[in-house]
């Protein structure tokens, strides 16, 4: 296809937004039409404060999605609360447009499974926002890991209640939060692990591959720091099984009043340890005669991996989904709809192992078993 492709953004909030920005600078796309219920969000002064030299020329503005349907696209993105969807994408991609969803897809598996069916079923191409596969340096460590037996993968954050950003969604007249950050709400963002874990847990399939089964403990809120229906849990530990055999914990805090976030990632293989270190991805191992002859240098250890720049990452997934719609090659994308649907499984079925006591919940019986029928589904 040697046209423009012909794009519309649904959501015009922080994410579509950066999505907003990035469009405007892949030559092969044309933005032509912006869906948002909120007016004050699709102002070309507002939209200029976000994109430098935006015009609204030539694009159509909408507060209904209909409206956007009818413009004459090629492909949509979706960047709305991950609860608000009301079947749109479907209807997007059986109009035959390409589709490029925000993560979290939805907080409910069998409404993403729906979403699934419709992609598969008509051959548009699908992708979910997990940018962070295209940073140069975690590109590197897949290439260094793909001959390696993994064994452990671990992930601690450590975030601030205070960082969560206050969002473009008038949530105050939508019966969520007062003060719209959404994402410390548990209704609306689905939990932090939804919300936030799912990138690292989706960098971890980038390396490890697919999850398998998922247990999960959260430490509830106290009552009296809940506050603007910020009611997310302030602790998560959750451990995810691999297909591979390999194991991986993500333990995330969101704490209020401490203004202090940090973080700790390894990850192990069977002769060796890599971190992500202030210059880059390091490999701790040993690789001269074994036994040692002598003493190991610990200096001789460390490796530094060959890595790109770690790059614009929402530019890069923007131009790898430009390319896959405009010639329906889908394996110019580092992650498809469909590939991604286990990182969505794993996410969920952690709120589900959490909610059932901790419970080892095995992401293949999640998708299908009547067990967990009421877990999928939307309420
Ligand atoms: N990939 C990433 O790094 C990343 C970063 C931030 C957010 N996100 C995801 O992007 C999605 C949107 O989050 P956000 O931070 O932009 O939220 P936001 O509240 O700032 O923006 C959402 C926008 O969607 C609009 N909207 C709400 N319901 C709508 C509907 N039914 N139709 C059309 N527009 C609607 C809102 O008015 C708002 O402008 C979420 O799923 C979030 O998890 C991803």
């Amino acid at each position: 296809m040697a046209a423009k492709l012909r794009v519309g953004i649904v959501g015009l909030g922080q994410r579509g937004l950066q999505h907003l920005e990035a469009l405007w600078r892949i030559p092969q796309a044309q933005v032509v039409a912006l869906c948002d219920p909120f007016p004050e969000n699709l102002t070309e002064e507002k939209l200029r404060r976000f994109v430098p030299g935006f015009s609204l020329s030539g694009v159509q503005v909408c507060n209904r999605f209909e409206q956007l349907l009818a413009v004459g696209l090629d492909a949509v993105y979706f960047c709305i609360p991950p609860g608000r969807h009301q079947g749109e994408l479907i209807r997007a991609a059986e109009q035959g447009l390409h589709i490029f969803a925000e993560k979290p897809v939805s907080l409910f598996l069998d409404e993403a499974l729906e979403m699934d069916r419709a992609i598969r079923r008509t051959g548009v191409v699908g992708t979910v926002g997990f940018q962070q596969r295209h940073d140069g340096w975690h590109l590197a460590v897949r290439d260094f890991l793909r001959d390696k037996r993994l064994v452990m993968l671990t992930q601690v954050t450590n975030g601030t209640l205070e960082s969560h950003s206050v969002k473009h969604t008038r949530t105050e007249e939508l019966g969520g939060p007062a003060n719209r950050v959404w994402a410390a709400n548990f209704a609306w963002s689905g939990s932090t692990v939804v919300e936030a874990g799912i990138h690292p847990l989706d960098l971890m399939r980038f390396w490890a591959g697919e999850v398998v089964w998922v247990r999960a403990s959260y430490i509830p809120r106290a009552p009296e720091d809940i506050v603007d229906g910020g009611d997310n849990p302030c602790g998560y530990a959750v451990t995810f099984g691999f297909e591979s055999g390999a194991v991986a914990t993500l333990n995330l805090t969101r704490l209020r009043r401490t203004f202090w976030g940090d973080g700790y990632q390894d990850i192990a293989w069977d002769y060796g340890h890599l971190k992500i270190e202030a210059e880059g991805p390091v490999a701790y191992y040993y690789d001269g005669p074994y036994p040692p002859p002598g003493k190991v240098d610990a200096a001789a250890l460390r490796h530094v991996l060959p890595a790109s720049p770690r790059g614009d990452t929402t530019l890069a997934i923007g131009q790898a989904f430009v390319e896959a719609a405009r010639t329906g090659d889908s394996s110019l994308l580092l992650n498809t709809f469909a590939s991604s649907m286990n990182s969505h499984s794993a996410v969920l079925g952690a709120n589900v192992s959490d909610q059932l006591g901790g419970e080892k919940v095995e992401l293949g019986e999640l998708l299908s078993h009547p067990k967990y029928a009421a877990y999928r589904k939307k309420t």
